[in-house]
């Protein structure tokens, strides 16, 4: 009998199904573990990115010395975020122009402005070598992660050159040169060669950047006295 039980299948066939509950217990609880281990750690990285955009922004802000009432423009917005910012700080008295080459960020800036009911920022297609702003438009220009993007740099910085009143500023935020299955970012002695040399003054370096990332201020010369 008891050898009985021990070789009949039911017996043993008993144990393998508590086994077999048990195991499938513990897969769900490893996978539950799994499931709260990147939900949590994919909130508290969304709130460090935002937490950390949002003292960019303010920094940024501050070194543009963006005032109510200013026009400024976000070249390469990509999805808008920057945009945004910078539409709420200028508010309703000043304008953002937001510029894009590609169609599906254009249609996610023109989105993010409708949501956000903003009635203060055009959004404007711009091209490799042309920005598509007015000449002596804006105050201040930002590019943030966009100036490793241009395919024609030259023709770009004089073009946003013009597109600055004389005195204005331009923040150009980038992050050094790194091979990532292609080459991707610059390195700052050369942006500041390729700035300048297109007729922009260095104000200074903004200390302090997270991440990676460097940024240099940069300033249109003002025009020459004409006694
Ligand atoms: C890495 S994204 C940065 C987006 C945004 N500035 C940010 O910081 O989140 C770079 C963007 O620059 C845009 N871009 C590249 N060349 C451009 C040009 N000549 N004029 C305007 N935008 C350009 C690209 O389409 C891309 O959306």
């Amino acid at each position: 009998m008891r050898g009985g039980e021990m070789r009949g299948g039911h017996v043993r066939g008993g144990h393998v199904r508590r086994g077999d509950i048990g195991g499938r217990g513990s897969s769900w609880s490893i996978l539950l573990i799994l499931v709260l281990v990147v939900v949590v750690t994919g909130s508290g990285w969304c709130w460090q990115r935002s937490a950390r955009n949002a003292r960019e922004k303010d920094s940024i802000a501050e070194a543009l010395n963006l005032q109510a009432g200013m026009v400024v423009a976000d070249v390469g917005g990509g999805n808008g975020e920057w945009t945004l910012d910078l539409a709420t700080r200028v508010g309703t008295q000043g304008h953002v122009f937001s510029t894009e080459v590609d169609q599906r960020q254009l249609q996610r800036i023109r989105d993010a402005v409708e949501d956000a009911g903003l009635d203060n920022v055009t959004v404007i297609e711009g091209a490799e070598s042309e920005s598509g702003l007015d000449e002596g438009c804006c105050d201040a220009i930002l590019l943030r992660h966009v100036y490793h993007h241009f395919t024609d740099p030259d023709g770009m910085t004089r073009s946003l050159l013009r597109a600055l009143r004389p005195g204005g500023l331009i923040a150009i935020i980038e992050f050094p040169l790194r091979s990532m299955g292609g080459e991707h970012g610059m390195n700052a002695e050369d942006l500041i060669d390729d700035v300048t040399e297109a007729g922009f003054e260095l104000v200074r370096e903004v200390e302090g950047w997270p991440g990676r990332d460097y940024f240099m201020l940069f300033r249109r010369p003002d025009a020459p006295d004409p006694r």
